[in-house]
Formats: C-alpha cells, structure tokens, sequence
C-alpha cells in the first residue's frame, strides 16, 4: 500500500519550500523505503530550490539523510529492514567502463529508484540527488543504502552523505595527502572544515585554513588548522608561500568554488603540487591562467565529485574513526530542526552562521 507522510518541496523557480503530504510507492525490485531520522541541510538543495540545478519542478528536498530500512522490494539482499543506513547518491552500477576499470567511485550510471514518489495529486516529484530526504519516509535504490554501526547518532552520521565525506574525501581521496603533507584549504564551511579534519587525518604537517570571515577561521583550528590566514586583509597565495618555506604547499584544497580562489589555489601550491577543487562553481564562471603557468608549474589539477568517496568503502570507515576519537563529526552539527524550519535555515546558511543545520525526525 502506498504511504501518505510529510515531506519539504520546492514547488517552483524561487518559490519558498513548504511541507506537503507526499506519496511513497511500496518498494519494487532493486528498491527500499527508508524512514528518515535526520537530514542535513546542503548548499544544493538550495540551489535545487533556485533553480540552478534544472527545472523539474517540484523537488522533494533533502539528500544527507540517516535513517532505518523499512522495507525492500523484490530481489534486495544487500540490507534488511531494521538496517540504520547513510544514503548516499552514489550507488554503483558495477557495468559502466568506470566501474569496469576498477574505479566505481567515478561510476557513471548511478542507480536510483525507478518509481516516482508524487504528491497527493499525482504530479511526480524530483527527489533531490536522488534522494529527498526532508520527509519521514524516502523511496531509493537499495545500492543508496550503505548499513554503518547505529550506536552513532542519525544527525551525525547522516553527514556523510554529502557535505562532510565531500570534503574528508577531496583531502584523503582525490588529494592524495600524505603524511608529512602541507596542505592549505581555501573556504572554511562545513567541506573545507571536512577537508581539515581529514588532512589531519592523513597525517598532514601543517594545514593552513583559509577564509574572509574571522568566525570561520577560529572554528578551522578547533577542526585542526594549524595556521590561518583572513584574505581579506592578507594575500593568500604569499601567507601561504611565506608559511612553506616560501615554496607553497603541496596540496590546496579550494572549497568556495570560484575562480579567484582558484587562481589563489594554482599558486599557492608548490612545483608540482595538486589542486583539488571541490567547491562548485556557478555556469557563468570562467578562469583565466597563463598556459605556460600550468605547464611549467607541473603537478595536478584535480575536480574532486562527492570526495571521490565509495560509500560501502568510506562510510563505515569514517564511522569506525569517529566512534574511536579520531575525527569528530558532532562538531559539524551547529544546529538540530524540525521540517518546517528548512527555509530559515537556507537563511542561516546564507549569512555563513552555520556548518550545518541537520533538519532531525
Ligand atoms: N575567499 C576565501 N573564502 C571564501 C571566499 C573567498 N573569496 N568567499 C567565501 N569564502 C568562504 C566563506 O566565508 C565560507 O566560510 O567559503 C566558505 C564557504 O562555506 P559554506 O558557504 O558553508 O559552503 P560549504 O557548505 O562549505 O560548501 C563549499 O562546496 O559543495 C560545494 O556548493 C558548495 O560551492 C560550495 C562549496
Ligand atoms: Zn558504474
Ligand atoms: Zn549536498
């Protein structure tokens, strides 16, 4: 029987987000209905919401959700319900020429459920990332359900679906930082302050924060910055070289997304260095770089897709460190919402108060 539950829509180009009764099909083959426990709040459902995204209007909002199987359709071996999962939206395929070649983090045929969730009139709705995890109840592909250990919070290990692994994996996973490592992270937000803690975790020597506004800086070193530097009032490329040794860093890592940031990352990292970009641009955006600057600098300019992350891999793994003490993913929930809150914190989100709101059921 399909179910009748709460969810948050985006019901048009700018429009706010409201609550609306949405219409979850029972699972088919391949799918899980999955109640919802807690969803993080990310800067894309914002933009599903702008439009920046596409124009299949309305999307049922959210994407960065913990919460327990309830039930599974035809053919699901892989969870059970009663399963505490972290939905990710990176469900791998297994056949397309990435996964082929040994490499699923970059699949490029993702799974996701095959039936439409709709509200109570019939018009299908776009989960977002699909997702739509601002709902008691979500219908996924069971492959977007990765079981972690549930003696962790939902609202913290609900992180990992996006923003946080995002960030964590654009360090350890695309960045390669190794021990020993100088790193600098340009944007303090949650994905820059995730890149933080996993340089740390990877052993990095010194990892330079980045950032205009002075809150976020002071909130970096408590993730482990070791240095900061406010671009506002220095420039960033010499505060880097002059913290290297005057040769600039190994790895920087750009979590804004824009292109003079960009340019500060290309040169503040050493010869042959490794850029990895993370933070998401904007269609109208463009760079401009001498060509002879990214021959004779050498190294790696690298985009970094959801941390390079492979859920079934990087989740557990992430859980197992946080439960020992190692990394603190608690740090990252400034704030815990009901689901009527959501466009406030799309407000909050905006004036840079917080790194995540975690909407909690
Ligand atoms: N130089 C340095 N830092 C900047 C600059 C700049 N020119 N402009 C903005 N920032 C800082 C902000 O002060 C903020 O601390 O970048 C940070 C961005 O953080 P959030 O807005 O919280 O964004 P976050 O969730 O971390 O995502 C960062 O990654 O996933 C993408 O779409 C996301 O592009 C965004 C980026
Ligand atoms: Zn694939
Ligand atoms: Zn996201």
């Amino acid at each position: 029987m399909p179910q009748h539950v709460q969810g948050v829509i985006a019901p048009g180009r700018n429009e706010p987000v409201r609550v609306e009764t949405i219409v979850i099909p029972d699972p088919g083959p391949g799918e899980a209905v999955v109640k919802i426990q807690a969803c993080g709040v990310c800067h894309t459902d914002l933009h599903y919401k702008q439009g920046a995204i596409n124009d299949e209007f309305p999307f049922l909002l959210g994407h960065e959700a913990a919460g327990i199987v309830e039930s599974v359709g035809e053919g699901v071996t892989d969870v059970t319900p009663g399963d505490f999962v972290v939905l990710n939206w990176r469900a791998v395929c297994g056949t397309c020429r990435a996964c082929l070649r040994g490499r699923p983090w970059y699949c490029f045929a993702t799974h996701n459920a095959k039936q439409r969730m709709t509200l109570l009139d019939g018009t299908e709705l776009s989960p977002a990332l699909g997702i739509g995890a601002f709902a008691e109840k979500t219908l996924v592909a069971a492959g977007q359900c990765t079981k972690v250990d549930p003696a962790v919070a939902p609202e913290v290990a609900g992180l990992l679906g996006c923003g946080v692994m995002a960030g964590i994996g654009a360090a350890i996973n695309t960045g390669n930082v190794g021990r020993g490592d100088t790193v600098a992270v340009i944007g303090c937000g949650g994905v820059g302050d995730a890149a933080i803690v996993g340089s740390r975790l990877a052993g990095a020597a010194k990892i330079i924060a980045v950032d205009i506004d002075d809150r976020k800086l002071e909130t970096a070193k408590g993730m482990g910055a070791t240095h900061t530097v406010n671009s506002r009032s220095a420039d960033a490329v010499e505060a880097i070289r002059e913290l290297t040794g005057g040769f600039g860093a190994d790895v920087v890592i750009e979590a804004v997304g824009r292109p003079e940031t960009y340019r500060q990352a290309f040169y503040a990292r050493d010869l042959a260095g490794t850029v990895v970009l993370v933070g998401v641009p904007t269609p109208e955006m463009k760079l401009e770089l001498p060509l002879l600057d990214v021959f004779g600098r050498g190294g790696a300019l690298k985009s970094s897709w959801y941390g390079d992350c492979l859920p079934s891999r990087d989740f557990p793994m992430l859980i197992d460190l946080h439960q020992q003490g190692r990394i603190d993913l608690a740090a990252f929930v400034t704030e815990t919402i009901g689901l009527g809150d959501v466009e406030k914190a799309f407000a909050r989100m905006h004036e840079g108060d917080v790194l995540r709101s975690v909407v909690v059921l």
